[in-house]
């Protein structure tokens, strides 16, 4: 008889992807895909810990399996990634939903095949965390699921310890991998059809292999045929002139870039521990759209970082002018338990952080609708991912990132579509394909 496998992913991009590794390893096992928990012999939540409400959401989700475990005891429930990570989480999840199976870190997903194994052994709960991050492991077969983009990481881990941020804790040291293997495996995704190509790390910039990373995206640019590359994310303080040189001549590198600042002020940024100033941020910025005067740059923003005054968060909205942002991710500030800024005094009220945010959304929004009626009347090239069936239409993106969509009686799936934009309407575009 078939056996079902259901997996639930929260987070980033790099969980996204670690998800396609997990279904990976599952397929290698016998199990098929399923839409549902109510199928699945197997559901595996693959968690986030960046902020409280990933957590919530997570919590609130394997809480709901509740009824159905109780019901299909032979149904398997694990719980990876991020959350179970941090200190004292596993047990804390153990004691909260004592019917989960398994519950394994981030550093053990390599093993997910030799936890089921045992677990089917064993009666209580299979806990396994590790605490260091160990040899990066080259035995992948991801079960992709996002053609026609194909997510290659390069480099796993973060050593910038951000005082906000939980992940250096939860993901371990930076690690890159050999470069070698890197553009092997692109080559080998473009031959097999992929047409966009997204690199993934914690910080890109700091991959440190047998070449650089401008070295890296230049020989990865230069695979025969016609795709698409992108990376994220790139920390400010290591982006440099080589890179901007190499994005420039390369006409296979999206001219977009997600560019993360966090605040507009320097005494922030300070306090973040982020190793930039405002004005250093805005050189890089300048020095950017001289050379790709069409960049796209996006960012991500937190707003109620402990201590921020009005002035400081009125910092930020004056770099966010200035930059004119194409997008932007924008954050509440969240506690972390066992980052340098928990403990930091002065936290924001919730009610100022609130009120911030709205007026940061309302004004990335301004530049993001702005910026989409400029698309009106033109022609832009996009590759088609999915089929929208609610709308009916086809969707894609554009080199920038930009969202658009079209009818068109033949599947598109996986081709560049030339689409004149005739409405703009936020951050998503329609068109005619011409
Ligand atoms: N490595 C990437 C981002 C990882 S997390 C980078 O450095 O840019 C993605 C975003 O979540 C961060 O850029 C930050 O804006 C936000 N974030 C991280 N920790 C947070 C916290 N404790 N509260 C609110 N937002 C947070
Ligand atoms: Fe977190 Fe900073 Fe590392 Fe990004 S660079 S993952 S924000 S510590
Ligand atoms: Fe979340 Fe872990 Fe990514 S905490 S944002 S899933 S690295």
């Amino acid at each position: 008889m078939d056996k079902f496998f259901h997996i639930v992913t929260y987070g980033c991009q790099m969980n996204v992807h670690e998800s396609e590794k997990i279904a990976g390893i599952l397929s290698e096992m016998g199990y098929k895909s399923c839409e549902s928990p109510e199928e699945a012999d197997i559901v595996v939540f693959n968690t986030c810990c960046i902020r409280e409400n990933a957590e919530n959401h997570a919590f609130g989700n394997i809480g709901m399996l509740k009824k159905l475990k109780a019901a299909r005891k032979d149904m398997l429930i694990a719980v990876g990634g991020c959350l179970p990570q941090q200190m004292n989480k596993a047990e804390n999840l153990h004691e909260k939903f004592p019917y989960v199976d398994i519950i394994f870190g981030t550093h053990n997903l390599h093993n997910l095949k030799g936890l089921i194994e045992k677990k089917l052994k064993m009666r209580k709960t299979l806990i396994e965390i590790e605490d260091s991050e160990g040899e990066i492991c080259e035995d992948d077969k991801p079960l992709r699921t996002s053609y026609p983009n194909a997510w290659v990481n390069i480099m796993y881990g973060c050593n910038n310890f951000c005082s906000y941020c939980i992940v250096p804790y939860v993901r371990g040291r930076e690690r890159s991998r050999d470069s070698r293997k890197i553009i092997e495996e692109v080559r080998s995704l473009v031959s097999e059809g992929y047409k966009e190509i997204t690199l993934l790390g914690q910080n890109v910039n700091s991959y440190k292999g047998e070449l650089t990373f401008p070295q890296l995206l230049k020989e990865i640019a230069d695979i025969d045929g016609k795709f698409r590359l992108r990376f994220m994310t790139s920390h400010p303080k290591d982006f440099s002139p080589e890179l901007i040189k190499v994005m420039a001549q390369n006409p296979k590198i999206c001219h977009c870039l997600h560019l993360p600042v966090q605040s507009g002020s320097d005494a922030i940024l300070k306090a973040m521990n982020r190793k930039y100033t405002a004005g250093q941020y805005l050189e890089k910025v300048e020095m950017l759209k001289k050379a790709i005067p069409d960049c796209a740059i996006t960012t991500d923003l937190i707003v109620g970082f402990p201590g921020e005054t009005d002035e400081d968060f009125k910092a930020t909205l004056e770099l966010a002018k200035k930059v004119n942002f194409a997008s932007a991710f924008t954050f509440v500030y969240s506690k972390r338990e066992g980052t340098v800024a928990a403990k930091m005094p002065n936290q924001v009220p919730e009610e100022v952080s609130k009120a911030r945010i709205m007026e940061l959304v309302e004004l990335i929004n301004s530049q993001t609708r702005a910026l989409s009626q400029m698309y009106i009347g033109k022609t832009v090239e996009i590759l088609c991912e999915d089929y929208d069936s609610k709308r009916g239409l086809y969707m894609g993106r554009d080199e920038y990132g930009r969202m658009g969509y079209f009818a068109s009686q033949k599947n598109l799936i996986g081709q560049f579509v030339n689409v004149r934009i005739e409405h703009a309407n936020g951050v998503s575009l329609t068109g005619e394909v011409v």
